[in-house]
């Protein structure tokens, strides 16, 4: 890409929400680890919203068996807003309707088996067809003034290629996420240089990890769709990505709020406390809570 050109925009987003969430067993026997409530809404919500903050406007979802609850989530519900339309709860009515996808928003489609997260992004392929996208994993939260996918994509606006969100971790911690070689860490916008998924803290090419928020070229879904297993025995976005770097611009930022892993139950714990103490009904509540419980 000439430096004049401006990057085409990232209009579509994918959401790979097929997982089984077995750290969460028995609350996600039934229910998809997706609709776990942070505060007052299920995490798949809160990672909606960020998108939408980002300009993204078409949503879709890699789902799976038992999945179904996340669509009915984003569903008009007509008999909810006509109750509470009639009783005059206007702000309650609100937020049933900011959980609602406008016709032709919300795409689904089906990853049969869990072969990996390179796999089940593949799956967007053919909707994505030659455009940019997101991706975010609805694991991890990302909370501060901005959402983060939206400081992600005014970057884009300005590099173009592919871009991903790092942070720092423990290096004991290293074999849980994918992490970046990078020669500079200081650069606001850091070149990747490499990538490894889940390397051994003594084999880790630095302690800056993958957060789960990326920006990519379509030229992505050529490497994916070879179907190489790797970390795991499963077919790793990471891999594919790495395959992209010297070929198109490949680069990292740090995000200006925290990460929460809420596919942890620790992680999951301190988001629930993150939220509500920002939540403006309950938020002195929770503080009261715990100066109580410390
Ligand atoms: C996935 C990615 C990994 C990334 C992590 C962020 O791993 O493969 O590169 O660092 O998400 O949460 P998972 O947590 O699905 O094992």
């Amino acid at each position: 890409m000439s430096k004049a050109a401006t990057p085409r925009p990232v209009k579509k987003a994918v959401f790979p929400v097929a997982g089984l969430g077995t750290r969460f067993l028995p609350a996600t026997k039934a229910m998809p680890k997706e609709m776990l409530t942070i505060c007052d809404r299920p995490l798949i919500q809160h990672v909606v919203e960020e998108a939408r903050e980002a300009g993204i406007e078409e949503f879709i979802f890699i789902t799976g068996r038992h999945k179904e609850l996340l669509e009915e989530h984003f569903d008009l519900q007509h008999e909810l807003e006509d109750t509470l339309e009639a009783r005059g709860k206007s702000a309650l009515l609100k937020k049933v309707q900011d959980a609602t996808f406008p016709a032709g928003k919300l795409i689904l489609t089906r990853q049969p088996k869990p072969l990996g997260l390179g796999h089940a992004v593949w799956c967007a392929a053919r909707i994505i067809g030659n455009e940019p996208f997101a991706v975010l994993l609805p694991d991890v939260l990302m909370k501060g003034q901005h959402s983060c996918l939206k400081e992600m994509v005014d970057t884009y606006n300005k590099t173009g290629g592919n871009l991903i969100a790092v942070e720092e971790v423990p290096r004991a911690e290293t074999k849980n996420y994918g992490i970046i070689d990078t020669k500079d860490q200081t650069l606001e916008i850091m070149p990747v240089d490499g990538l490894v998924e889940k390397p051994e803290p003594e084999k880790a090419p630095s302690t800056l990890s993958v957060v789960g928020r990326y920006i990519f070229q379509p030229e992505l879904f050529e490497y994916l769709s070879a179907f190489e297993t790797g970390a795991g025995g499963e077919i790793q976005l990471t891999d594919a990505m790495a395959k992209l770097i010297g070929k198109q611009p490949f680069n990292a930022v740090r995000y200006n709020g925290k990460s929460y892993d809420c596919g942890s139950r620790l992680g999951f714990v301190e988001a629930n406390i993150a939220y509500g103490l920002d939540d403006p009904e309950i938020g002195d509540g929770v503080r009261a809570l715990l100066k109580r419980y410390t």
